[in-house]
């Protein structure tokens, strides 16, 4: 494949690493100096393009490459307010958009396992209260993390007890003890612990908690390489494809 990368920062990079690997060529790098070539002529003969920039730039950037008849692949996160009207522009204008809130195989397992244990509980009618923890490394724009987003949203679509969820920044040691804390969250809420530490990829932690017990999943990233590789592999499923894609369509 003929590439593009938009956003040339730690995941621009280790994607390309890994295209390169793989046999793909990389034509065009757009960054914040040279983020005015982002147009259908530089664009033009690109097989797909990968766009990993920030919050507040995905959604033209997007826009961009659908309109230019460019697939896509975006991993950006912080900005999915307006990811239904992407997904309704790509299929207006017969584009190919493929977005995760995370590329790593083993986070999209974590989100396979978060549904049954999900499920498991509801249908058991288990004592369980479930809060979700997230690290990150400092220079990360958003919290909580889309990935943590994600765990939250269906985990509430299975449980009855949770209703909405809400971010917490201090990180998980502390909201486990939230009913001490003076912002307690309402027992309908499902907590978010956020934390920023280091150079930390990602860890993300589904905490069940019963008065007797404990159940913990946890995904920890040990290398960034997980997530360009699951960002390649996606690019190489758009292939020849229209339409609106995400991990649960590569897993399957
Ligand atoms: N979905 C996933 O699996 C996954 C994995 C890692 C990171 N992310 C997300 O991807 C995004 C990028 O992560 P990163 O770690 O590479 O961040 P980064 O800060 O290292 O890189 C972002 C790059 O985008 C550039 N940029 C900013 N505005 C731009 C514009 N208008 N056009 C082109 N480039 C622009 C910045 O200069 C920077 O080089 C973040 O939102 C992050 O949360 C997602």
């Amino acid at each position: 494949m003929k590439t593009a990368l938009i956003g040339y920062g730690k995941m621009g990079r280790e994607i390309e690493r890994i295209l390169v690997e793989r046999g793909h060529e990389v034509l065009l790098r757009i960054d914040l100096e040279n983020r005015a070539d982002l147009d259908a002529a530089h664009l033009a003969g690109i097989d797909a393009a990968f766009e990993f920039t920030t919050p507040a730039t995905a959604f033209d950037n997007l826009c961009t490459c659908i309109d230019c008849g460019v697939p896509v692949v975006c991993g950006t996160t912080g900005w999915t307010g307006r990811l239904e009207e992407a997904k309704r522009r790509c299929l207006e204008r017969g584009g190919a958009l493929f977005y995760a809130s995370n590329y790593s195989l083993g986070v999209n397992l974590l989100f396979h396992l978060n549904r049954q244990l999900a499920e498991a509980v509801e249908r058991l009618g288990a004592a369980y209260d479930v809060r979700i923890g997230e690290v990150h490394h400092t220079r990360k724009l958003d919290a909580p993390s889309g990935t943590a987003i994600t765990l939250a949203e269906e985990t509430i679509g299975r449980l009855a007890s949770k209703t909405r969820w809400r971010n917490y920044a201090p990180g998980i040691e502390r909201a486990a003890n939230r009913l001490d804390d003076p912002a307690a969250a309402a027992p309908d809420e499902l907590v978010i612990a956020s934390r920023r530490e280091g150079d930390v990829p990602g860890i993300h932690t589904v905490l069940y908690e019963s008065a007797d017990d404990r159940i913990e999943l946890r995904h920890t990233i040990l290398d960034r390489r997980t997530l360009a590789l699951g960002a390649v592999v996606a690019a190489e499923f758009l292939r020849g494809r229209k339409g609106v894609y995400s991990m649960d369509d590569l897993l399957q």
